[in-house]
């Protein structure tokens, strides 16, 4: 009997519902992990795109089972501390522990930062910081208890460079830098990893989302950016799969406190 790269791990994922976590937690189920997916279960008001369903976490179920794995499936946000601390209770209860967290909720919006409103502003930091935060709060003890944990957080190139008219998104990513930088540090002699991602443009319900609210494409949302150098407008989510699997597996035993960069050149001065 082969053994496959997640054989008996069980994962924590964000924003697992669609785009790259949804991708994520199928490729992760696909090389034998247990998923425990959280995502919203209803619309948010900010911003306007956010359309995340039940039925988009029921499909994910499904799709993981069919894949010969396990799903506990939690519809909630992850700025609510009841919500987090319940799933990972529920999560636990059903596989025993936890050993790699992707946290990857998160939105974006577009707006000069002078003329954000205070509620966006905080409404993107709670989202895709101080989530990020809480949930790794409620699921490092799982990870000590483990040996072996990862955290990774699904930052941006946003997170190492800035982009105007997303400051507030910027500012989020950035943030997650520090939040990672500092638990590589107080976690390490926990033999438990922590690492961010920083991917350029991905193909996702995201930009299709982003499109809407400019009233354009997803493909020239992409290129806005305009820095890849390799002739891409995005990356797939297939991409970020990969580098998940690599950075969650022993094969990185000894990367922690550091960025992996995806970025198709962006980044390059
Ligand atoms: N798409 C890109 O171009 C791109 C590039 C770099 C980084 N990222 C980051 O990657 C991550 C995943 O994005 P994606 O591209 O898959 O986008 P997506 O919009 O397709 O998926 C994000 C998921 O997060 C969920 N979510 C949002 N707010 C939440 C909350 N408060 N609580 C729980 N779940 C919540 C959404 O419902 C959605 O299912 C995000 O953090 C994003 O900032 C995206």
């Amino acid at each position: 009997m082969s053994t496959k790269r997640f054989d008996g791990k069980t994962v924590f994922i964000t924003g697992a519902a669609k785009g790259q976590g949804r991708a994520v937690a199928l490729g992760l189920a696909e090389e034998g992990a247990n998923i425990i997916a959280f995502d919203l279960g209803e619309k948010i008001p900010y911003p306007a795109y956010n359309r995340s369903s039940n039925d988009d976490l029921e499909k994910l179920k499904d799709d993981i089972e069919a894949l010969g794995r396990k799903a506990v499936i939690y519809a909630g946000d992850v700025r609510n501390e009841e919500d987090v601390k319940e799933a990972v209770e529920r999560g636990v209860k059903e596989f025993g522990g936890i050993d790699i967290l992707f946290s990857n909720a998160g939105i974006a919006a577009y707006g000069y930062s002078w003329e954000l409103s205070l509620e966006q502003w905080e409404t993107m930091i709670s989202i895709n910081l101080t989530g990020g935060f809480l949930v790794s709060k409620y699921v490092i003890p799982h990870l000590i208890k483990s040996g072996h944990g990862v955290i990774i957080y699904n930052s941006s190139v946003a997170g190492l460079r800035g982009f105007a008219r997303m400051s507030h998104y910027s500012a989020s990513k950035h943030g997650l830098v520090g939040l990672a930088r500092a638990q590589a540090i107080e976690l390490a002699t926990y033999n438990v990893r922590v690492v961010t991602l920083h991917p350029t443009g991905v193909n996702t319900p995201m930009n299709d989302g982003l499109a809407e609210l400019e009233g354009t494409t997803a493909i020239e949302i992409a290129e806005r950016s305009a820095g890849n150098l390799l002739k891409t407008p995005w990356l797939e989510t297939e991409d970020i799969v990969h580098a998940v699997k690599y950075i969650a597996s022993d094969e990185a035993r000894y990367m922690t406190g550091n960025q992996f960069v995806l970025d198709a050149g962006l980044l390059t001065d």
